[in-house]
C-alpha cells in the first residue's frame, strides 16, 4: 500500500514542473533565485527530456542534468526525478516505426507530439530500460533526490494500441485470464452473432467493425490496456527500487473522471509507493470547486486514505481547454489549499516557467510571461509562505463521513454502445451524488465494489454508503453491500446499478440481479423517457414532490416500501423511491434520474437513517473539512468560495494556522479566503 512521502522534505511541498533544458543556462540561477523567494522546495525534473539525455542510441549527455541538480541541490531545493519514457526520442521510432500505437480505426499515430506510445512494444520496453537503469545509476542515491517520478500520466492522450503486436499480447492476456477458449467463449457470450472462436489466433482485439463490436471482448480490452501499462510502470519501478534503495517511486494520476477515463486507478492505486495527482480544473463549470473536491477525495481513497501529493495543477488559464478561463485573485490558493484539506501533501503545478514555444506556451505557469511584477507571481509568494506555516498537518489524515461505491470496470462497460439509453452516463450520476454529499458538508471516501483491494476495505466504519452508479457488479460485491445493510448501515443505490457481471452478462433473473435482495425490489422494465420529456414524482405525507428526467423503471417491491411514486409518466403508479428494511439497516433505491435538488430530499432521508449529522448551519460554498495527526490534533479547514466573508460555528477554541490569531466559538472566513485551524484538546 501506497504510505511514503518524498525525501527529506520536513515541510508540505511546493514547486512544480521544471522544464530548464528549455531555457539557456543563464535562465536557470534566476529560476533557482526565485524558487527560493517563493519558498519552492520540491520539483519535477526531466520529465521530456530523453532525447537531450540520450541524443544518440546509447549515447548519453548528462552534463546538462548534473548542472541543474547540483544547482537545485545548492539552493536546498529536492528533485522528483522523472524518467523521461512518456516521450522517446525521434531516433527510437525511426528505427521502430511499429512502435507507434495504432487506433481503433487502424490509424498509426505520428511522432511530434507525445504519448505516443504502444505499451506491448518490446522495442519500447529496451528502450524505457536502457534509459531508466541510466537514470538509476547516475542520481539514484543522490541526496537531492526526494522521489522518483516514472512516465507521466500514463494513459493520457492514448492508451489502447490496437496493433498487431499489442493483438498477440492480448491474445497471452486472454490466454491467461481464462484458461482454454471454451471459458472465453463462454465469458464473451460468442453464441450471439456466431463468434465462436475455435483457435486463440483468430482473437483480434475490438478493432473497428461494420456495427457494434462484442462488449465482453472491449470490456477485456479496456483492462488488458490498463494492464499493458501497469506492467511497464511495474517494470520501471523494480529497475530504479534497484539502483535506488528507499526512494519513493511514484507515477502521477489523473483520477479526475473528467480527466482520464482509461485506467482501473483501483489497481494502480496498490502499486505506487505514493499516490500523486494532476487536476485542472474544468475552468468553465459553474462551481467547479466540487469537481476539485471529488478529484481529491478520490486521490486519497485509491491510495487506502493515505496521504498523497498534488503533483499538478495550474496558477491560471489552461491551454487545452476550450476557454483558458483565467483564475480569479485568491482562486489559486484556494484550489491548492483544498486538495491540501483533502489528504495532499503540498501543492504543485504545471510549470514552473511559462515556455516560449510549444504546444503549451499558452498555458499559465508559477512564472507566467508577465515575469514576477505580476498578480500571478504574487500570489504564488503567498502560497508559498501560507503552505510554510502549515507544515505541522503532514501526515495527519483527513476525515470521511460517508463513503461513495466508485468503479471504473463498471463505467468502462457503462459507456459501451447500445444500452437502453444513450443518456445513461455513469459519471454524471456520480458526480450528481457527490454535489449532494458536498452540499451537506460531508466529506466522501471512494470504496471499490469489492473489499480487499484495498487496507482498511471494511465498509461498516461508514454509517452512509452511497452508490451513484454501478451498472457493472459482481454477485461479491452485491454480497458485500448486504452484508453491509444487514450489520446496521445505510445504503442509497441509484438505478441501472447491479444489472450485470464482471463479462457484461446480466445476473440471472430480473433485474438488478446483484441488488435485488439488499434493495428488496425487482426492475421489471426499464423506462428510458423521452429527450426532453419529465415525470413527476410525489411521495407521502411529509416529503415533497420530486421531478425525474432521462430515466424511470418499473419496479416491483418485495419487501422494499415505496417513499415516492411516479405520478406520471410510463410507470406512473409505481414505486420510484424505495427504503428496504433489512437486519439492521436501510437499503434506499431511488429509480430515476433526480436533479440535484430533488436528489437532496432523498439524501435528507437516509442521512436521517444513517443518523448523520445536519450541518445545515454551514453556509453553501464553505467548504469545510477535518484532517486528524496521530497525535490526535485535528485541524479544521474552511475554504470560501463565496465573494463575501462568512462566518461558521466553531466546536472550541484553537489557533488559526495562516494568520496566527486565537479563535473561540465561531470561525470567520473572508470572501474568495481559506482559515486553518488546530482545534484546542
Ligand atoms: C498535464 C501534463 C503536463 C501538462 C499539463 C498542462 O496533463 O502532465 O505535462 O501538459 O497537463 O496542460
Amino acid at each position: 500500500m501506497p504510505h511514503a512521502t518524498p525525501r527529506g522534505l520536513g515541510r508540505l511541498a511546493f514547486g512544480g514542473d521544471y522544464n530548464p533544458e528549455q531555457w539557456p543556462e543563464e535562465v536557470w540561477r534566476e529560476d533557482i533565485a526565485l524558487m527560493r523567494q517563493a519558498g519552492v522546495n520540491l520539483v519535477s525534473l526531466g520529465i521530456f527530456s530523453w532525447a537531450r539525455l540520450e541524443p544518440r542510441p546509447g549515447a548519453f549527455d548528462f552534463g546538462w542534468l548534473d548542472r541543474v541538480i547540483e544547482l537545485l541541490h545548492a539552493a536546498e531545493i529536492r528533485i522528483d526525478l522523472a524518467t523521461p519514457t512518456v516521450v522517446p526520442p525521434a531516433w527510437f521510432y525511426r528505427e521502430h516505426p511499429e512502435a507507434l500505437p495504432v487506433s481503433r480505426d487502424g490509424t498509426r499515430w505520428a511522432f511530434g507530439s507525445r504519448g505516443a506510445i504502444c505499451h506491448s512494444s518490446p522495442a519500447y520496453r529496451e528502450a524505457i530500460t536502457g534509459i531508466v537503469t541510466a537514470l538509476g545509476e547516475r542520481y539514484g542515491r543522490h541526496p537531492a533526490l526526494a522521489m522518483w517520478h516514472v512516465h507521466n500520466e500514463y494513459g493520457v492522450p492514448v492508451l489502447e494500441c490496437y496493433c498487431d503486436v499489442s493483438a498477440a499480447h492480448f491474445r497471452r492476456w486472454l490466454a491467461e485470464r481464462y484458461g482454454s477458449l471454451d471459458a472465453l467463449n463462454e465469458a464473451w457470450g460468442t453464441a450471439f452473432w456466431g463468434q465462436g472462436y475455435g483457435d486463440w489466433e483468430e482473437i483480434q482485439p475490438p478493432r473497428l467493425t461494420p456495427t457494434v463490436a462484442n462488449p465482453a471482448q472491449r470490456l477485456d480490452f479496456a483492462r488488458f490496456a490498463s494492464d499493458s501499462a501497469l506492467a511497464n510502470f511495474r517494470h520501471e519501478r523494480e529497475l530504479l527500487r534497484e539502483l535506488s534503495p528507499g526512494t519513493p517511486v511514484t507515477t502521477n494520476f489523473m483520477v479526475s473522471p473528467t480527466q482520464c477515463d482509461s485506467m482501473d486507478y483501483w489497481a494502480w492505486g496498490r502499486e505506487v509507493d505514493l499516490v500523486t495527482n494532476d487536476h485542472y480544473l474544468v475552468a468553465e463549470e459553474d462551481r467547479n470547486h466540487i469537481n476539485l473536491a471529488m478529484a481529491a477525495d478520490l486521490s486519497r481513497s485509491v491510495g487506502g486514505g493515505r496521504p498523497w501529493l498534488l503533483l499538478e495543477h495550474s496558477t491560471s488559464g489552461v491551454n487545452w481547454q476550450r476557454r483558458g478561463i483565467a483564475k480569479r485573485p485568491g482562486e489559486m490558493a484556494r484550489n491548492s489549499l483544498a486538495h491540501v484539506a483533502r489528504g495532499s501533501e503540498g501543492a504543485l503545478f504545471f510549470q514552473w516557467r511559462a515556455s516560449r514555444a510549444g504546444a503549451e506556451k499558452f498555458h499559465s505557469a508559477m512564472v507566467p510571461h508577465a515575469g514576477t511584477d505580476s498578480r500571478i507571481w504574487r500570489e504564488v509568494v503567498q502560497l508559498g509562505s501560507d503552505l510554510g506555516r502549515l507544515a505541522e498537518i503532514r501526515g495527519s489524515e483527513t476525515v470521511a463521513d460517508a463513503a461513495v461505491v466508485w468503479d471504473w470496470q463498471s463505467w468502462w462497460a457503462q459507456k459501451l454502445e447500445w444500452r437502453p439509453s444513450e443518456d445513461l452516463d455513469t459519471r454524471e450520476r456520480a458526480e450528481a451524488f457527490y454535489a449532494a454529499l458536498y452540499d451537506r458538508h460531508l466529506t466522501v471516501d471512494f470504496v471499490p465494489p469489492e473489499d480487499g483491494a484495498l487496507d482498511g476495505g471494511a465498509l461498516d466504519r461508514y454509517p452512509l454508503v452511497v452508490v451513484p452508479a454501478l451498472y457493472l457488479a459482481s454477485a461479491r460485491a452485491g454480497e458485500r453491500l448486504r452484508r453491509y445493510v444487514e450489520g446496521g448501515g445505510t445504503l442509497l443505490v441509484s438505478y441501472f446499478s447491479g444489472i450485470v457481471d464482471e463479462h457484461d452478462a446480466v445476473h440471472p433473473g430480473p433485474h438488478p440481479g446483484a441488488l435485488r435482495g439488499v434493495l428488496g425490489l425487482t426492475v421489471e422494465e426499464f423506462q428510458p423517457l423521452h429527450a426532453g420529456r419529465a415525470v413527476r414524482l410525489t411521495g407521502s405525507e411529509g416529503v415533497p414532490d420530486l421531478s425525474a428526467d432521462t430515466w424511470a423503471e418499473t419496479v416491483v417491491t418485495r419487501g422494499a416500501e415505496p417513499v415516492w411514486r411516479y405520478a406520471d409518466g410510463p410507470a406512473a403508479g409505481g414505486p420510484a423511491v424505495t427504503r428496504h428494511r433489512l437486519g439492521e439497516g436501510t437499503a434506499w433505491y431511488v429509480s430515476a434520474r433526480l436533479g440535484r435538488d430533488d436528489l437532496d430530499a432523498v439524501l435528507a432521508l437516509a442521512l436521517a437513517d444513517a443518523r448523520l449529522p445536519d450541518r445545515d448551519e454551514l453556509p453553501r460554498d464553505l467548504e469545510v473539512v477535518r484532517r486528524r495527526g496521530g497525535s490526535g490534533a485535528v485541524y479544521l479547514f474552511a475554504i470560501n468560495h463565496n465573494d463575501a466573508e462568512v462566518t461558521m460555528p466553531l466546536p472550541g477554541a484553537g489557533v488559526e494556522l495562516l494568520t496566527g490569531a486565537d479563535v473561540a466559538g465561531k470561525l470567520g472566513v473572508p470572501g474568495g479566503g481559506v482559515r486553518v485551524v488546530r482545534l484546542a484538546g
